[in-house]
């Protein structure tokens, strides 16, 4: 099936946007990407015809909203490939899914002299939340360090596993540099040494089919924003004999069996870890957008980003004294670049003025920053919305920058 992108963005509303004056070019996707009809739709619908709380009523309204609850945890886990519904747990993204591993089952498992492994290219939530659970219960955190093309070296992540690492938390795609990375090895090597692993999966789910079974991975996390779905709302996928002997994040209501001032017998997983009222339009309006996702062609939506990646590539490098930042041979389309004796603020600011919208700073990867040896990247990531004539905008807006800058 063709890949027919004009359609597609007919169902973008916010692509009609005009910003001083200029038509909307949008290039910030990575840090959150925009909505189709559909998701908006779906949210206002919940809040139109069927709002009310969730698992705690008898009345129609109530099994309304519990059925769309439960019906958007179906639609994650076999989004995931997850092999039970039960072993999706709503979170606010993948942030609130790290911290969620790394308080339960990292306080849990995890003690003095064990060693947590995560990589060079982690975004601060897949650093801080470790961070914080080794200054807890005194273990140690180590790094796996990436190439200078933004590759990961396999070889040292391996020989930094030893029967003291725990858990390795490793991303997917990396936010700044676009690489993927080999998750089924490093899951292997870690298996090996009895280590679980857990995926950051906020840059995968909008760009590759994720089997979380093929990944063979213990723990993936997702965020609704970045594919196509509401802010506020994201997962975390557990195996299931995992998630059983892990305890409860919070304590509330709807995490609980009963309740005395003696003794609280806590729920099964998932309802175990989502204490309080949950962000139920949030997961109607996740499973909206996986329900668009899957309209897409997968293999000419692949291939249309393929094209548009080595197109916008190309454009870049064009541009006189601009160095793409992150060029692994696996990578999704994130284009993160620096020009030479031009801050990255000063390039967002100027391209801003000409309706271009991209991310300038360092990109929540301050460790990845002092390990380029950059302050910032500017970065252009783009969706499946985004066209030819987007890159041609980013960099005749780059000329421009050039321009005033000489
Ligand atoms: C790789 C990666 N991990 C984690 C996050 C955090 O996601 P959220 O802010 O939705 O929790 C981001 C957000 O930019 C990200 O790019």
């Amino acid at each position: 099936m063709k890949f027919d992108v004009a359609r597609l963005r007919e169902q973008f509303p916010i692509l009609k946007e005009t910003v001083y004056g200029k038509p909307l070019t949008y290039l910030d996707s990575a840090a959150t990407s925009q909505k189709p009809q559909s998701v908006i739709d779906a949210i206002s619908q919940f809040f139109l015809k069927e709002n009310a709380n969730v698992h705690r009523g008898v009345h129609y309204l109530s099994e309304r909203a519990t059925e769309g609850y439960e019906n958007a945890r179906h639609k994650v886990q076999q989004f995931l490939n997850a092999e039970h519904p039960d072993e999706i747990i709503f979170v606010r993204g993948t942030t609130e899914a790290i911290n969620l591993v790394a308080q339960t089952y990292g306080r849990a498992f995890i003690g003095t002299g064990d060693e947590i492994l995560i990589t060079e290219m982690e975004h601060h939530s897949n650093i801080v939340p470790w961070q914080m659970l080794c200054e807890q219960v005194g273990a140690k955190l180590c790094v796996a360090p990436i190439d200078d093309s933004g590759e990961l070296v396999l070889e040292a992540l391996e020989a930094l596993i030893t029967s003291k690492t725990k858990i390795v938390s490793v991303t997917h795609v990396s936010n700044v540099l676009g690489t993927i990375n080999p998750i089924q090895q490093i899951v292997e090597i870690a298996h090996t040494h009895g280590a679980v692993v857990l995926v950051d999966g906020a840059q995968a789910v909008p760009h590759l089919p994720v089997d979380v079974r093929a990944l063979g991975c213990d723990f993936y996390a997702i965020s609704g924003h970045k594919m196509y779905g509401p802010t506020g709302i994201g997962a975390l996928y557990g195996k299931a004999s995992l998630l059983e002997k892990m305890p409860p994040y919070q304590g509330g209501g709807d995490m609980i069996l009963s309740v005395s001032f003696e003794k609280t017998i806590y729920n099964k997983a998932p309802n175990k870890f989502e204490a309080g009222t949950p962000n139920m339009a949030g997961a109607i309006g996740l499973a909206a957008a996986i329900s668009f996702l899957a309209t897409l062609p997968q293999d000419a939506r692949a291939a249309e980003e393929k094209d548009l990646l080595a197109y916008g590539t190309r454009a870049l490098l064009s541009v006189p004294c601009l160095r793409l930042i992150g060029t692994a041979c696996s990578k999704i389309s994130v284009l993160s670049f620096v020009l030479e004796g031009i801050h990255p603020h000063d390039i967002g600011t100027i391209l801003d003025r000409e309706g271009v919208a991209i991310r300038t700073g360092h990109h929540c990867a301050q460790p990845l920053m002092k390990r380029l040896q950059l302050p910032a990247t500017a970065r252009a990531s783009l969706a499946c919305y985004n066209i030819h004539s987007d890159i041609d905008r980013l960099v005749a807006g780059l000329y421009k920058v050039q321009e005033i800058f000489r």
